[in-house]
């Protein structure tokens, strides 16, 4: 099954300069409880956002054009194609971003995991592609206020293709 997985505020922004635009603790909470004994494929350039390198507990695949480039704890892919090839039909795969990576791998995704976050950010140079409403079907949504650890309020959303 291939999901998608982000965060997308409501203009469908998901990053400003390589990084996230929100802080929601929930959400890091819910991306990690679904992915984790899993496979995540992201770009490099999302790779290179994280503050920690690759991801524990999971198969991390990484996009690259870049010939010889070697990261530890991930396998490199040159293409999406031949990164999806790599993983066996039974396997849980999420793709984890960012905005070149989500719009090649939406026509061929199974699940959208979103949160949607209520909130429209002043700068952004990320974005998710447009969804076609009429392609997709929530199965799951769950509201939250904001608190402490998660600024703006939100929804977590799952949507299966009609
Ligand atoms: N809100 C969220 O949930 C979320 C999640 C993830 C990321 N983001 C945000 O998204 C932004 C990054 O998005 P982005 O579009 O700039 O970068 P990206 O998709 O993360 O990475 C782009 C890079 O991946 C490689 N790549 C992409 N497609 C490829 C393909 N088909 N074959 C081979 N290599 C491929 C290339 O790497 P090389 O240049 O090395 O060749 C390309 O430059 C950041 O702001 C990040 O914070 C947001």
């Amino acid at each position: 099954m291939i999901n998608i997985i982000c965060a997308l505020a409501e203009n469908n922004a998901i990053g400003f300069e390589n990084r996230l635009l929100y802080r929601l603790s929930n959400d890091l909470r819910r991306f990690k409880e679904l992915t984790s004994g899993h496979t995540v494929v992201m770009g490099r350039k999302t790779f290179d956002s994280l503050p920690k390198g690759a991801l524990p507990n999971r198969r991390n695949i990484v996009l690259t054009r870049q010939q010889g480039l070697e990261i530890p704890g991930v396998e490199i892919y040159h293409s999406l194609l031949d990164a999806l090839a790599a993983c066996p039909a039974d396997t849980e795969v999420f793709i984890m971003g960012g905005e070149m990576v989500y719009a090649e791998a939406l026509p061929t995704t199974d699940r959208l995991y979103l949160t949607h976050v209520h909130n429209t950010p002043a700068q952004a140079d990320a974005f998710f592609p447009e969804i076609a409403a009429d392609q997709w079907q929530a199965i799951e949504q769950q509201e939250f206020e904001a608190d402490e650890k998660n600024e703006c309020p939100y929804t977590f959303a799952t949507y299966i293709r009609k």
